[in-house]
């Protein structure tokens, strides 16, 4: 299984990210462990679609199934962006999360420009998010409490 193409996320895919990311093994990798409902999701996804600051990107693998979503939140004051990564649970364990981490980065536009630090914050316990990261470039630069803290340049 391979990375055919990453897409900008769009309504169509509203239905599968709630999917995700209700999913029980990946809720407790959350800050906000909670389901969450529906109409809560589809109005933050239609937000999230229409924020300049937010972007988000899907893999689609050569047998045409989504992989999962790479979302980025541009802090224009600090002139970084956190990174989240969500995966389609029938795409796990195949080793394809570093690479649409990777694609997804070499795909990001405007207004993210090549000075903007990447960053993102995962559980310690989550071995296959830190690994993932760690393959994409990413250094882990600080961690409190149950978090640890990665970051990378564009
Ligand atoms: C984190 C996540 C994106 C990783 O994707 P994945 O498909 O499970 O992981 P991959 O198959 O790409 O493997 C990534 C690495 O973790 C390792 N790994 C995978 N599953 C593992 C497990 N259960 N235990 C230990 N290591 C594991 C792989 O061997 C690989 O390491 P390597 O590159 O050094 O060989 C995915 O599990 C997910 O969506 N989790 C829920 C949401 C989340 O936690 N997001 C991260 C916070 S932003």
């Amino acid at each position: 299984m391979r990375i055919h193409k990453i897409r900008r996320a769009n309504a169509t895919d509203l239905d599968d990210v709630h999917r995700w990311r209700n999913d029980p093994m990946a809720r407790p990798m959350y800050l906000n462990t909670a389901e969450i409902p529906r109409e809560i999701h589809r109005q933050w996804f239609s937000d999230s679609l229409h924020n300049p600051l937010r972007q988000m990107y899907i893999g689609i693998a050569d047998d045409g199934r989504k992989i999962g979503i790479c979302r980025f939140d541009y802090l224009p004051a600090e002139t970084t962006a956190e990174v989240f990564l969500t995966l389609n649970p029938e795409m796990r364990g195949m080793g394809l999360s570093s690479e649409l981490l990777r694609m997804s980065i070499d795909t990001l536009s405007e207004p993210l420009g090549p000075d903007t630090r990447l960053w993102a914050k995962i559980r310690k316990q989550n071995v296959p998010s830190v690994r993932c990261f760690l393959a994409a470039g990413f250094q882990q630069c600080s961690h409190k409490e149950d978090w640890v803290f990665f970051t990378r340049s564009l």
